[in-house]
């Protein structure tokens, strides 16, 4: 029976700050929401009145509008500030510009920022809801609840699964919100990626983690494989050799893909290098479930939207 009390958090900073059972009550609450999805009206009044700012400071497709879809199939009023013409190029500093929104009496700010921390100094310095769209090179929790949400929908489990976690971990915010919550819900994660491309903390953090540098080898009985994007953003050329190199050695294709089991889910957070991390023929395949992620993501968005803010006072004159 799901109690929803019993997730009592304002803020949405990171995985790792969640329970198991926390986890848990989202990836069921988003479920009905999913349901809702099959209706002509995709709405119900849940957050009428409410308000949602969308503050990215980097570049976002799926994430900015799964928010803003969310938001609005709650009902709530959302805005976005596009850092690009807003009073940010006039020098105004994050907490500033976050005091703003808070001013306007947003209930909750969404942000996206480059600093790893970002959302967390917001949360200690504004009184609205803050939920993390992903920092640096901490923590996507949204993005990391809607790759589990999608693999539970589609094996049923988490727990003793074979999730293989491939490519730039070291850049890689996705793998860390997927690794504090695949390891808390007991799944078996297996690392793999160029070794200059895999923190040496990690294994102190996630003792049972394994981390395998041979693609072949890690992906043999593979249940999922969730293949992360070559962040050329972050600078990587100095780390491998060449990105034929890395296609060539940690490129998902079909050859590959038959190592793993017959029904390997295939995920991908998107935006993808079609022909680098991942061959077409595997993007566009039977086992990839990445259009599904996309889906789930919104559905997702709403339960944390609708969980948070059971626990903030809509703001009041
Ligand atoms: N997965 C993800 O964060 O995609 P966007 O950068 O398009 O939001």
């Amino acid at each position: 029976m799901l109690n929803v009390k019993k997730f009592n958090h304002k803020h949405l900073l990171g995985l790792e700050y969640l329970s198991k059972e926390e986890i848990e009550i989202i990836l069921e609450t988003a479920k009905p929401f999913k349901k809702l999805f099959t209706r002509s009206i995709k709405k119900v009044p849940t957050l009428r009145g409410r308000s949602v700012a969308l503050l990215f400071y980097e570049p976002s497709t799926r994430t900015r509008t799964s928010f803003e879809l969310a938001a609005k199939r709650l009902s709530a009023d959302t805005v976005n500030i596009t850092v690009q013409t807003s009073s940010v190029q006039k020098g105004e500093s994050l907490i500033d510009t976050a005091k703003t929104l808070e001013a306007m009496k947003a209930d909750f700010i969404v942000i996206r920022h480059f600093y790893s921390g970002a959302p967390h100094i917001l949360a200690q310095n504004v009184s609205s809801s803050i939920i993390n769209a992903g920092d640096g090179f901490h923590e996507h929790p949204t993005q990391g609840l809607l790759d589990i949400f999608t693999i539970k929908e589609k094996k049923g489990k988490i727990k003793d699964l074979k999730v293989v976690i491939l490519g730039d971990i070291l850049h890689s915010r996705v793998a860390r919100s997927n690794l504090w919550g695949l390891t808390k819900l007991q799944a078996n994660v297996v690392l793999c990626g160029p070794p200059t491309l895999i923190p040496p903390e990690i294994e102190k953090i996630f003792p049972n983690v394994e981390i395998e540098y041979n693609l072949e080898k890690a992906i043999k009985n593979a249940d999922v494989i969730n293949i992360l994007r070559v962040q050329f953003e972050r600078q990587l050329e100095h780390l491998f050799p060449s990105v034929r190199e890395y296609s060539l050695l940690y490129g998902m294709n079909k050859e590959r893909l038959k190592i793993a089991k017959d029904d390997v889910l295939i995920l991908h957070p998107g935006p993808m290098n079609r022909g680098i991390e991942i061959t077409t023929d595997v993007a566009d395949s039977l086992n990839s479930v990445i259009n599904q992620q996309v889906t789930n993501g919104v559905a997702i968005r709403m339960a944390v939207l609708y969980l948070l803010s059971l626990n903030t006072t809509s703001t009041k004159l």
